[in-house]
Parts: structure tokens; C-alpha cells; sequence
């Protein structure tokens, strides 16, 4: 292990490479990347590195906003079938068709999305800045809001809106279980519940804190001195119990299982071993149609121009 984690600082260095990895993924990719860090933080990053590849250890729409953003970089995957469930359910040809047939509507879609359908959308966003984003239009803006239905219903029962929502869902947060949440809440009465808004409302209902992967984190690292029962892909169990060892954090179960974590498969297929054969041979190699690019780019710099000015 020690020999491959060795390799792989090597080819980074050899190659000029900056390796940038989600929370959600396995510890050991977290802890060799350059930083770690939520959906926004990734763009971020990906926007203004000088490396001359970017090796995305996420899933697939993480690697294509970074090579949207970096068009003249290399951008590698490590598993090319890291996909997303929830970019999955929203099909490009069918919220085309959906936006045309809504034409005085302004299009916000969430990061999680292919590029295609980014290419149809006014401005992207993501957990961590979609509610500021939202209320940076007037109250009458008429919204459509994509794919992610509860993040949706989220943003509309906090601001106010009524965005006309896609009904897409991320598979992972989906299956969270309320009735397992309310047992591990009876059993802790003093935790905190943690929940990303991909949740379901009923969960959401249970939850302490909502908010994204960097703001559950943060407000953990502001009160390590509480227990924490934490709804959202279980990945972020590992910088959570790196930044506060001596803090409980109990992973919320999901329905169809009798124990355990709830984790993304697709966020799971990078490994090591796949980073260190990537670097190496400088694939798989994340390409979009220049089109698409010259398309969705604008409201992803959209999304980032906001953030920078929200300081977000
Ligand atoms: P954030 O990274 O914005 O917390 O969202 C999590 C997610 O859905 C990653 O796919």
C-alpha cells in the first residue's frame, strides 16, 4: 500500500498533476489527494489550478464540469463508470424538452446533471450555494429546478419559492431510513442529526442541521464536543472523524439493510490501485463535445462568479 500511495506521489509530481477528491470517496483517495472537498469546492479548484492534469477522483459529471471549466487540461477519471444516479435521471432530450415547453422560465440545475444538460440551463448550482443563489432572483421569478426533487422541495420550503421541480433523486440518499433514524435518535437523545438535502423531507424533518457535505462538516468541526447521527453518503465519515477524533459520529442507516453505512457504489469504483494505472497512463480521459462545452460553461461560471461574490 505504502509502495503504491509512494508511486502515485511520484507520477503527480512527474506529471504536473493535481488530484482533487469528493468526500464521498474511500478514505485512502481522500487522504492522498491535494484537497478534498464538496461539488463546489471541486469546480473551484478545477477552475484555477496551473497543473496540466486534473485527476478527478469523483463521479463522471465532476470530471466533465472540471473539463469544462479547464478545457485545456487533461482531465482523467479513475473509473470511467463512476456515473450518478441522480445525473441519470434527468435525460438531456427530455429536460430540453421540458425547459422548451416552459420558455418564461429561468433554469437553475443542480451540479449534478450531465454536460448536455447543463448546455439548456441559466445558471448552475450546487448544495452549498443553491438557497443563496435561488434568492438572487425576485420573488416572482418563475424557476424551473433540476434534477434533485427533495434538494427542490428543500430550497422551495426555505425560501419560499415555488420552482417548478424535475423529479429526479439521488439512489443514495433516497434510501436513508426514518424509521431506523427515529430508533438511533431514541437511543441518543443528545445527538445532532446531520442531513444533506438530497434526503427525503421526511428525513430531512428529523435533522438538526441541514446542508451540504462542507457545511455538515464544518458545523462538526465548530462542535466536537456533541454526537452526531450524520444522513449523507457515508464517505464523509472519514474527514469528519479525521478532523474531530474524539467526536461520536454514527452513520445513518439505510431501509434495505439491517445494519451498517449507506454508500454510493459509483463513488466506491475508484481505488488506488485505479488512480495509480490513470496517472500512468493518462486515462481514462474525460472529453465533451466542444459545443456542450461552449454551452454549459456560461452557467457554470455563472454559479461561480455568485459564489466568489457571496464569498461562498
Ligand atoms: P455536495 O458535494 O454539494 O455536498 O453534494 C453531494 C453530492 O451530491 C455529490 O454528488
Amino acid at each position: 500500500m505504502n509502495e503504491l500511495v509512494e508511486s502515485i506521489r511520484k507520477l503527480k509530481e512527474e506529471k504536473n498533476a493535481l488530484i482533487l477528491a469528493h468526500y464521498y470517496q474511500r478514505g485512502e483517495i481522500q487522504d492522498i489527494a491535494d484537497y478534498v472537498g464538496d461539488s463546489l469546492a471541486l469546480a473551484q479548484w478545477a477552475a484555477k489550478t496551473d497543473a496540466d492534469i486534473i485527476v478527478m477522483c469523483g463521479v463522471h459529471f465532476m470530471g466533465e464540469t472540471a473539463k469544462i471549466l479547464s478545457p485545456d487540461k487533461k482531465v482523467l477519471v479513475p473509473d470511467m463508470n463512476a456515473g450518478c444516479s441522480l445525473a441519470d435521471s434527468c435525460p438531456a432530450d427530455r429536460f430540453e424538452r421540458f425547459v422548451k415547453e416552459h420558455p418564461e422560465y429561468t433554469v437553475v440545475s443542480y451540479v449534478n446533471t450531465t454536460a448536455a444538460v447543463k448546455a439548456v440551463t441559466d445558471v448552475v448550482v450546487t448544495s452549498t450555494n443553491a438557497r443563496q443563489i435561488v434568492e438572487s432572483f425576485p420573488e416572482d421569478e418563475k424557476i424551473i429546478f433540476g434534477p434533485d426533487q427533495n434538494l427542490g422541495n428543500f430550497i422551495n420550503s426555505v425560501t419560499g419559492r415555488n420552482m417548478l421541480l424535475w423529479d429526479g433523486a439521488c439512489h443514495v440518499h433516497e434510501k436513508f431510513s426514518v424509521e431506523k433514524i427515529v430508533e438511533l435518535k431514541a437511543a441518543h437523545p443528545e445527538a445532532v442529526v446531520l442531513a444533506h438535502p438530497e434526503c427525503k423531507g421526511a428525513v430531512l424533518r428529523l435533522a438538526d442541521v441541514v446542508g451540504s457535505t462542507a457545511a455538515l462538516l464544518k458545523y462538526a468541526v465548530s462542535h466536537p464536543e456533541k454526537t452526531y447521527i450524520v444522513a449523507t453518503e457515508s464517505g464523509i465519515l472519514h474527514e469528519m472523524r479525521k478532523k474531530c477524533p474524539n467526536t461520536e459520529f454514527i452513520p445513518a442507516p439505510p431501509s434495505d439493510e439491517s445494519c451498517g453505512c449507506n454508500e454510493c457504489e459509483f463513488m466506491r469504483l475508484n481505488t488506488l490501485e485505479k488512480l495509480y494505472e490513470c496517472l500512468k497512463n493518462e486515462s481514462p480521459e474525460i472529453k465533451v463535445d466542444p459545443e456542450i462545452a461552449r454551452k454549459a460553461v456560461k452557467p457554470i461560471q455563472r454559479m461561480l462568479e455568485i459564489s466568489e461574490r457571496l464569498k461562498l
